[in-house]
């Protein structure tokens, strides 16, 4: 995740606004470059305000924190909606392309669209920080015993390590009932934020979210549908493995042979990455050579020195290394006496060069890979640091989610060798289960569901893509969507399947970059400056041109493509497919 202070994004046909009249014959080029100007002004103004107010609000969860962001938030809000509104009047007015780039942004650009009227405006940003905040301060008591309080960390534990049905159960159902308090609210937040779209002219705020992708909605649904259908097979394939495995495991009264896997026995609470039960489902004789979390434990490496390993892969591409207050600034534990939004973000503070971190991290692979992950968005924001700022974002969200994984994809036994942390880099033999720990986390991810969706609908969706159920039986009186953060957080989260594709096709052309021609999955680009600078080409361009062009410029080609990333996964699909034979595949 990263934090994004002015909501950014797209373009499509304008007139998306359609309630104010072009008036081209009275306004000219000049005033809409004016106005444009001045409007990116306020709202960058606006923006910091707001940034700095909700900083304070995750790291410090109290009524009055929460008050001074939702509050700060409305303004950003109001000025924005303003400004939106106001922009129509250069409708059908022939402009330079980056001023009609920029008010084509300023109109799709609220994540959270809001009313006009000023009291239902207010009540949206607080609806919005006080589930963020109960999220951030959910905890599980066992028994009731207010001694024995879980958080999410914890019980995320349980679910990694555990191997007791009962007791994985049991962390599901205490961290899932967090979420029913929230439900009225969400209702809610869903109803006048679709007010807002309306106002603004979108059908609701789903729809004003899908308008974002420099192309008709309809045409992008159609986009993600193709790349669903490109890499379905792949996730087939591993999710009938996993099953058969968990069954031998866990007996056939808990996992059916056919059907959906139980969603608490894949190693993670939203059953999302399952690369926490790679030894379960690890192909024979290829349980790992090393354990990287084990290796980090024992050289007592501590959080800082985990995100100092993450900056050095950065800085080995070129890329300057962080400034002095990320590292002064930053939330890199938690805090032992009070709660904090511990979900990690990446966030630019001013626009330049105010970076930070907010994760409590662990000292786990885990963890390691989402430094990574969130450096990528820090160093991405500071590429596109000298861009106006309404281009001052990824060039669609995808990109933004995308950029830190694809440089973590060079994370590569034979990269760790060359940093010290393991001293052999295991033969061919070992790539296998290297492809596997990998794909548990990365195929399994890829059945993106689209969070906001009310507790049936929400588990026929899961059941439809994922094929997961719900470990007991739920009802209405259930929020589990509310239990994931990015629904608590009104986050998109179309982003995160598009970035686990792009990953793969940005990772292809660095190695491409660097001169590498052999098996995909055993490149890394540490040290090579030629992929950073390349890389670099695509991030320094930020929101300024449609997504296809910056696409091209780091990889030659304007579609988002699975090939890559069925390519990096070829070796494995193959004895999957092997070891499938005779069983059901799907559910
Ligand atoms: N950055 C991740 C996500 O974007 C955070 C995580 O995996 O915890 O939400
Ligand atoms: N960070 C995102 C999440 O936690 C995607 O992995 O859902
Ligand atoms: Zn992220």
């Amino acid at each position: 995740m990263f934090a994004l202070m002015l909501a950014a994004v797209l373009s499509f046909p304008a007139t998306v606004l359609g309630q104010a009249k072009p008036t081209a014959k009275t306004a000219t080029a000049a005033q809409a470059r004016a106005f444009i100007e001045k409007a990116e002004k306020r709202l960058k103004e606006l923006s910091i305000q707001y940034a700095q107010a909700d900083w304070v609000s995750q790291n410090f969860i109290t009524d009055d924190t929460a008050a001074l962001s939702a509050d700060a938030n409305k303004n950003l809000i109001a000025a924005t909606t303003e400004f939106a509104t106001q922009a129509t009047r250069f409708d059908g007015l022939k402009l330079p392309a980056d001023v009609a780039r920029k008010l084509l942004l300023l109109k799709l650009s609220l994540t959270l669209p809001a009313p006009k009227n000023d009291a239902e405006r207010s009540e949206l940003a607080n609806l919005v920080v006080s589930m963020q905040g109960d999220y951030g301060k959910g905890k599980y008591c066992p028994d009731g015993d207010q001694n024995k309080r879980l958080d999410l960390g914890a019980l995320s534990r349980i679910l990694a390590e555990s191997r007791d049905p009962k007791q994985l159960l049991d962390a599901w159902r205490g961290w899932h009932a967090i979420a029913p308090p929230m439900r009225q609210r969400y209702t809610r937040f869903v109803e006048l934020a679709n007010k807002g779209a309306r106002e603004l002219g979108f059908a609701d705020s789903g729809a004003m979210w899908r308008a974002k992708y420099d192309m008709p909605p309809d045409a992008f649904a159609r986009e993600v549908d193709r790349l669903w259908l490109q890499v379905k097979p792949l996730y087939d394939a591993l999710h009938a493995h996993v099953r058969a495995k968990l069954r031998e495991k866990y007996g056939a009264d808990v996992v059916p042979e056919n059907g959906p896997i139980p969603a608490h026995l894949l190693g993670n609470m939203w059953a999302q990455q399952w690369g926490n039960i790679y030894p379960l489902v690890s192909p024979p004789e290829q349980e790992k050579t090393f354990d990287l979390t084990e290796i980090l434990k024992a050289r007592k490496t501590d959080e800082k020195e985990m995100v100092r390993i993450g900056e050095r892969f950065f800085t080995s591409l070129g890329f300057a290394p962080l400034p002095q207050t990320f590292w002064e600034r930053s939330l890199f534990a938690k805090p032992r006496d009070r709660d904090v939004v511990c979900h990690a973000s990446a966030w630019s503070i001013d626009f330049k060069e105010d970076l930070r971190l907010k994760m409590c991290i662990e000292i786990t692979e885990e963890d390691f890979q989402t430094i990574h992950h969130e450096l990528g968005h820090n160093f991405y924001q500071r590429a596109y640091n000298k861009q106006p700022v309404l281009f001052q974002d990824s060039a669609n969200d995808g990109f933004h989610e995308a950029v830190g994984d694809s440089v973590a994809l060079s994370i590569t036994p034979e990269y760790l060798k060359q940093i010290g942390l393991i001293e052999k880099v295991p033969g061919v033999e070992g790539d296998l289960g290297y492809l596997m720990k990998i794909a548990l986390d990365k195929v399994a991810f890829l059945p993106e569901v689209r969070p906001a969706e009310y507790n049936k609908a929400w588990w026929e969706l899961r059941k439809k893509y994922q094929g997961v159920a719900p470990p007991v039986a739920r009802s209405e009186a259930e929020f589990d969507p509310g239990a994931k953060y990015h629904v608590a957080a009104n986050v998109p989260y179309t982003r995160y399947f598009l970035a686990h594709i792009l990953q793969f096709q940005m990772f292809r052309a660095m190695c491409r970059e660097a001169g590498y021609t052999g098996p995909l999955h055993r490149c890394t680009i540490y040290n090579n400056k030629a992929a950073g600078a390349k890389l670099n080409k695509m991030l320094e361009m930020g929101l300024s041109r449609p997504w296809p062009e910056a696409l091209e410029a780091l990889t030659g080609e304007k579609q988002i493509d699975a090939r890559a990333m069925l390519d990096y996964f070829a070796p494995l699909k193959a004895w999957l497919d092997e070891q499938n034979k005779g069983r059901k595949v799907g559910w």
